[in-house]
């Protein structure tokens, strides 16, 4: 489908797998122009090989180092001359109840999801407002239904929902779009690790263990990356533009909340 994103700028952080880098796929089918954002590795080298060169920049960024915004932000416009949107989709928080988890667990768990996030936001909102672009901000089912285990996952996706809120209402005034997703259970790394927690657990295989995690979801299937890549494009695109300040519940019927 062309969804009118051809020559289209952008930032994709947590790029190197799963849910990034199905983003990236698409934006660049699409004929969007993509720098994907992770640390250093070689999944991050791999995943901008995939696409063709003139579409793709790799920028290795610690979203947890107080520069890397700014260089993420500076390497985009020196490569491609502007900017039209930026999905902050990068994350990492342990798992476990307040007992299990420390300070250090908190403080990592913030650091790249929400600090890292406000920092890029903040570096490229001059730039998104000067192309009447946006930004999407990929938070997680657990921001709206907390859970034991899920304690930091869940701080941290609450208040990336509660600032796309704050930012979009500026985002009315400065021309620039702010959304959310939060993805339900996606077929991912991080939810391989989640299986073969649960099946060590209840000592069960990992068929069973992930028929197990996905009726505790009370959703209808598990997700894949390209769910929630094909919601990033089209509100991106011009057909999505009449959403502002969405939080948009992509996990397969999980979420009862209003
Ligand atoms: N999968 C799910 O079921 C699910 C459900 C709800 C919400 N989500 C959210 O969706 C997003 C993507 O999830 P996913 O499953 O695709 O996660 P993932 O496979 O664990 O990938 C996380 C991405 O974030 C990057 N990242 C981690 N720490 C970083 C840092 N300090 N600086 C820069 N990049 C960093 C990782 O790259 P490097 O490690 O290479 O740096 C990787 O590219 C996350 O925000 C997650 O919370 C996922």
């Amino acid at each position: 489908m062309n969804l009118g994103l051809n020559g289209k700028v952008g930032i994709v952080t947590g790029a190197s797998r799963g849910i990034g880098a199905a983003i990236v796929a698409e934006l660049v089918a699409e004929g969007g122009l993509v720098t994907l954002a992770a640390r250093e590795s070689e999944d991050l080298r791999q995943q901008t090989a995939r696409h063709a060169a003139a579409q793709v920049l790799c920028c290795p960024a610690d979203l947890r180092e107080a520069d890397a915004a700014s260089r993420l932000v500076a390497a985009t416009l020196a490569r491609f001359g502007k900017l039209d949107f930026v999905v902050a989709n990068a994350g990492t928080a342990k798992m476990g109840d307040l007992l299990e988890l420390s300070d250090a667990d908190w403080q990592e768990g913030f650091a790249t999801k929400f600090f890292g996030h406000i920092s890029l936001i903040r570096a490229a909102w001059p730039h998104l407002r000067a192309s009447g672009g946006g930004i999407v901000v990929i938070a997680g089912s657990a921001g709206r239904t907390p859970s034991t285990r899920g304690v930091v996952t869940g701080a941290v996706n609450s208040a990336l929902l509660n600032l796309t809120k704050s930012l979009s209402a500026q985002g009315i005034s400065d021309g620039v779009q702010v959304n959310a997703i939060n993805p339900g259970p996606i077929r991912t790394a991080r939810f391989a690790e989640r299986v073969a927690r649960a099946s060590r657990n209840l000592g069960v295989d990992a068929i069973e263990a992930e028929r197990h995690l996905l009726k505790e979801s009370g959703a209808f299937r598990i997700g894949d990356p390209e769910d929630i890549a094909g919601l990033v494009c089209f509100l991106l695109s011009p057909r999505g533009r009449y959403l502002q300040g969405a939080i948009i519940d992509a996990d397969g019927g999980k979420t009862r909340t209003l």
